[in-house]
């Protein structure tokens, strides 16, 4: 069984930070999106993993220095080029040749490069490696589907999958993953972009089912799924993943300093006497945290920053930053190599920010 994971796509939804770099590389917890979908493969006992990237060469290289050739995460990662966003039934599409060849049981898994799903997907996986199962399709039961695909179920079986419905046919969303055979292939063969422009997943596997294959499903008990793909998104998967962490402590903290609750200090990271830290929080390697710095709940700093005389609770700051303001910084996302500084009055007492790489701002 082989993987597949989608990391092409827009990214609209998250400029400007994804104006300068790729959504999957945005950290959750100090941890690449990306590196969350190929550990999930990896437990689930999944080592030959494809790895769909665009076609933007910049972009493309950032997920190859990032990933290498998997060996660091005990996989194997072959790279395949998308020459657009098109769908994701057109992605898979374009990775027939890797997925079809020296695949002994024919069957793969697809996985959504921006999906996270608590605890894995190691036991669907093994139920979908037993013989007679085209298709194994993992659905949760959530408050508002609409924004997913959407199955109906009759008899227990899926009869019908609507894209982003207004009136879901149920409260069952497809999950980023999708477990499938040669099958489908026929079925992306026949489609047709959707009313939005793209090839469309729910179709495909619509057409396996029309198709009369053995398509399975299973409702999934993880405690969350999470699918960052705004700003608001990645501040909650960051929220979630921060409630996991164990709390450990590889850097220099000064007496003098304040450290509440569950905090994550890593390698030559300072913090110095008179800061507070208020957990759950993640200090990257070589950070500072000076005197007077405030680091509250749910915040991730990432390698190379400096808070000082600052506030910052509930963020992500990507990392090699510069946070030296008056009034609280909120809610936010900072991009990489961003500087942010008070203007001598006025400053606003808290800010919420979306700021991509390189920026400078006076507030
Ligand atoms: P989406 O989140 O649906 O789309 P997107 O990443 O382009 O973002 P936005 O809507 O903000 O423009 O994509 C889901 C995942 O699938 C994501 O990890 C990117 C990936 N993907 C591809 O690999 N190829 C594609 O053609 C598309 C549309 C998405």
């Amino acid at each position: 069984m082989k993987g597949l994971i989608l990391a092409g796509g827009h990214g609209t939804r998250l400029r400007p930070i994804t104006h300068t770099s790729n959504k999957h590389l945005i950290p959750l917890a100090n941890k690449p999106m990306l590196y969350y979908a190929i550990e999930t493969l990896r437990n689930a006992g999944i080592k030959d993993i494809g790895i769909i990237v665009g076609h933007t060469p910049q972009r493309i290289q950032e997920i190859k220095d990032a990933i290498g050739d998997g060996s660091k995460f005990g996989v194997s990662v072959t790279y395949i080029e998308q020459d657009a966003p098109r769908g994701l039934a057109h992605a898979i599409g374009v990775a027939k040749e890797y997925l079809t060849s020296n695949n002994a049981d024919g069957k793969f898994v697809v996985h959504l490069g921006d999906n996270i799903i608590k605890g894995g997907i190691k036991k669907y996986v093994e139920k979908f490696s037993e013989p007679g199962i085209d298709s194994l399709i993992l659905l949760k039961s959530i408050q508002n589907p609409n924004r997913f695909g959407v199955a109906e179920i009759k008899n227990g079986k899926i009869v019908r999958l609507v894209e982003k419905p207004q009136i879901p046919p149920s409260d069952l969303a497809m999950v980023g993953v999708y477990m499938l055979n040669s099958s489908i292939f026929d079925s992306i063969e026949k489609l047709k972009p959707s009313a939005r422009g793209e090839y469309e997943i729910t179709e495909a596997v619509q057409g396996v089912i029309d198709s009369g294959k053995n398509v399975h499903h299973e409702i999934i008990d993880a405690e969350w799924w999470k699918d960052p793909g705004d700003p608001d998104g990645i501040l909650e998967a960051n929220r979630f993943l921060l409630e996991e962490l164990v709390p450990f402590n590889k850097g220099t903290v000064e007496e003098g300093s304040n450290i509440v609750g569950k905090v994550c200090i890593e390698e030559g990271a300072v913090i110095k006497k008179g800061s507070s830290i208020r957990g759950p929080v993640i200090i990257g390697k070589n950070c500072v945290v000076g005197e007077n710095a405030y680091i509250g709940p749910y915040t991730a700093i990432g390698d190379n920053t400096i808070v000082n005389n600052a506030e910052i609770e509930s963020s992500v700051v990507i990392g090699d930053c510069k946070i030296e303001c008056k009034g609280r910084i909120i809610d936010s996302l900072i991009g990489k190599n961003v500087t942010i500084i008070s203007s001598d009055k006025n400053s606003p007492k808290a800010s919420k920010l979306v700021v991509g790489e390189n920026s400078f701002l006076s507030i």
